[in-house]
């Protein structure tokens, strides 16, 4: 968590603040926008992705998630989750970052672009169900 600079949480957070501009949230009107950093250095952006079939509906860190791994990156040192009231992340996407490493650093903003919280995926998901339980 500690090697994370200033400038790198705050470019996280500026990254997913400006991709919360593209969420489609037609439906609930409330947009987030995540940024995701691979290990390589490389940041995968994220948003809501809502449908006429609600349940349907995909959140903003598991698009950042999915974008990543479907382009070869599957390490990661952090994430930015940016919503209006610096909401925190569902728990089926704290789920799907867990199988990616407990340790990734969580950075929950406002859209004003300010750290509400600086957490970990260990601490937001106790006793995840993580990879180690299948072998
Ligand atoms: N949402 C996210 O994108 N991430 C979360 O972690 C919480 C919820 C989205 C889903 C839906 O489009 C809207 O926020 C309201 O639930």
């Amino acid at each position: 968590m500690s090697e994370l600079t200033n400038e790198t949480r705050q470019a996280l957070i500026d990254l997913g603040n400006e991709a919360r501009r593209r969420a489609y949230a037609p439906y609930s009107k409330y947009n987030v926008g995540a940024a995701l950093r691979g290990k390589s250095g490389r940041i995968y952006t994220g948003v809501n992705i809502e449908n006429a079939a609600y349940p349907v509906t995909i959140c903003a860190e598991r698009v950042a998630v999915f974008k990543a791994v479907s382009e070869g990156e599957r390490e990661f040192d952090a994430i930015s989750v940016v919503t209006d009231n610096g909401g925190s992340p569902c728990g089926s996407c704290r789920q799907v970052l867990a199988e990616f490493g407990l340790d990734i650093t969580v950075l929950i903003a406002d859209g004003e672009g300010h750290l509400i919280q600086e957490t970990t995926v260990r601490d937001l998901l106790p006793g995840a169900f993580t990879p180690e339980h299948l072998l």
